[in-house]
């Protein structure tokens, strides 16, 4: 009858073998810095104090290549199976503490230990750490030049070299693209990542700012990358100040050519009718000037620019006219009156202004003085909180300006673009970096993400910072970086 209760009582301790006798407490995660030390703790808790322990032995990679590190025999003494200069040693071995140090940290140093104690009457007990080998990145940005075309290419590329783990590396600002990424594993263990990012490139993308984050374990914060693209493209042209004025006898007529262009322009030619001008007008560079206006030069201006990658050109029709166009004659008159009105309106909003600022004074002056004071009053200085009821009646409604800017020539709308939404975006750009920059330097206040636990290393907690796990490992309560 006995052994019919026994049978399921002996699977249960076949399957969890360890639950019981777990003794063995090492931290399963610790991660080191290439040159720096790492501390691998391993104790032995035995509060009975009803085993014996015979050896000690630390092992590399104990289901794989099984590498005898050191090895601790309470009669023999202590010996290092393996030879690695004195790097690997352990810290002050005793029959309960075990804690194996391993100096100048080295990429293969990267790997899973073992920590098993042998003892009587119940043998064999391990548990193991994994040891993470970490190294920061390099991380480097550049613009690839490219030139205005239809297909799509990569037009800036980040790397992050020789990191473990390998870092990731996102792209945010500038105009829609593709990111395409390539990791190789160097000899060492460390990793590279490549991120190119792609697009169509036009003309518009010059200039743009775009950035590369590297995010990186080994890397206090992301590594934030600003990157300008570099887009070459034929002069985009136009031709401004044709005022439609152009009249007899008018001493002073001009027009100019404004041209973008990636590598900048500096050829501008001027044609009419398609010959070249007529010797009455004057052209400096990109300006041309008329200073007596006759029929001569009514026609079809052309400016034409010139780079390395092609010509742009602009068109205006110039129409003489034999007299002035006929200018508002009482200018004078409808400026005076326009102005007179406005004073009067100014005035007697003035006056209502006053006026109501005067009642609501009158109206609310009682309270002026008095101070509400919030608080229990129980001796201690309390803020004073006063209630001033005119501060907002002499607030006006902020006005919305919307300036808008002319466009003159069919080709100024994207020279426009081009000039106005460029400046604003990059203003945007910087503040919103700075203030990215300020959360991050906030951040990193902080502290860090890789740290060091915030007790010395040498005081050691084992039974406060690990816990037993079903499956007899364990498992600490915090990874320890070295
Ligand atoms: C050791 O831990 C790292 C993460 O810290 C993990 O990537 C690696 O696979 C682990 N090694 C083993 C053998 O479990
Ligand atoms: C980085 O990009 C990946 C995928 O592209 C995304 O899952 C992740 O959220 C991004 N991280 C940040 C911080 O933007
Ligand atoms: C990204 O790739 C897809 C598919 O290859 C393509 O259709 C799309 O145009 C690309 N986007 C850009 C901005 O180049
Ligand atoms: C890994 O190897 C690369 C060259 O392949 C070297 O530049 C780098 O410093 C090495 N990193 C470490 C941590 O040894
Ligand atoms: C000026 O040119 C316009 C066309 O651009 C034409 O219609 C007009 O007749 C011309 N005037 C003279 C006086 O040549």
């Amino acid at each position: 009858m006995a052994t019919l209760y026994l049978i399921p009582f002996v699977l249960l301790l076949q399957i969890w073998p360890v639950c019981d006798a777990q003794n063995v407490k090492v931290e399963p995660f610790v991660y080191g810095y290439v040159g720096n030390q790492a501390i691998l703790r391993c104790q032995f808790v035995d509060p009975d104090n009803s085993l014996q322990v015979t050896q000690i032995t630390w092992m590399k990679n104990p289901t794989t290549s099984k590498v005898n590190l050191a090895v601790y025999n309470p009669e023999f003494g202590i010996n290092y199976p393996t030879e690695t200069s004195g790097r690997i040693h352990f810290r002050q071995v005793t029959n309960t503490d075990a804690t194996l140090i391993i100096d100048r940290l080295e990429m293969a140093d990267d790997g899973i230990y073992s920590c098993e104690f042998a003892t009587y009457p119940d043998g064999n007990q391990d548990a193991t750490t994994n040891l993470t080998i970490l190294a920061k990145p390099q991380n480097s940005g550049k613009t690839i030049l490219v030139q205005a075309g239809h297909a799509e290419v990569p037009v800036a590329r980040c790397v992050s070299a020789n990191g473990k783990p390998p870092a990731t590396i996102n792209w945010s600002g500038g105009s829609e693209g593709n990111v395409s990424e390539t990791v190789t594993k160097n000899n060492n263990g460390t990793f590279t990542v490549t991120s190119e990012y792609l697009m169509i490139p036009t003309g518009d993308n010059n200039g743009e700012k775009l950035t590369c984050v590297v995010m990186q374990q080994a890397l206090d914060r992301p590594e934030t990358i600003p990157i300008t693209l570099s887009v070459q493209y034929a002069p985009i042209v136009s031709i401004e100040g044709y005022d439609e004025n152009w009249y007899l006898g008018r001493e002073h007529a001009s027009l100019t050519c404004s041209a973008k262009a990636n590598p900048q322009a500096l050829n501008y030619k001027w044609l009419m009718n398609g010959k070249p001008l007529p010797s009455s007008i004057q052209v400096d560079g990109h300006q041309l000037t008329v200073r007596d206006v006759s029929y001569i030069v009514n026609g079809t201006f052309t400016c034409e620019v010139t780079n390395s990658l092609g010509t742009g050109r602009a068109k205006m029709d110039v129409v003489v006219r034999e007299k002035r166009l006929p200018q508002p004659s009482n200018v004078g008159a409808i400026v005076g009156g326009v102005i007179g009105g406005i004073l009067a309106l100014l005035l007697i909003a003035g006056l209502v202004a006053y006026f109501l600022h005067k009642r609501q004074r009158g109206a609310a002056g009682s309270y002026e003085t008095k101070k509400r004071v919030f608080g229990t009053g129980n001796g201690a200085p309390q803020p004073e909180y006063m209630y001033r009821p005119d501060s907002d009646s002499e607030r006006v409604p902020s006005a919305t300006v919307t300036t808008s800017s002319t466009v003159v020539g069919h080709h100024t709308g994207e020279a426009e673009k081009l000039l106005t939404s460029e400046a604003p975006d990059y203003e945007n750009f910087k503040s919103s970096q700075k203030e990215e920059e300020e959360d991050e330097e906030l951040g990193s206040s902080k502290g860090p993400a890789l740290s060091l636990p915030g007790h010395p290393r040498d005081e050691i907690q084992m039974e406060d910072d690990m816990e037993s796990q079903r499956d007899g490992s364990i498992i600490s309560k915090r990874a320890v970086y070295v």
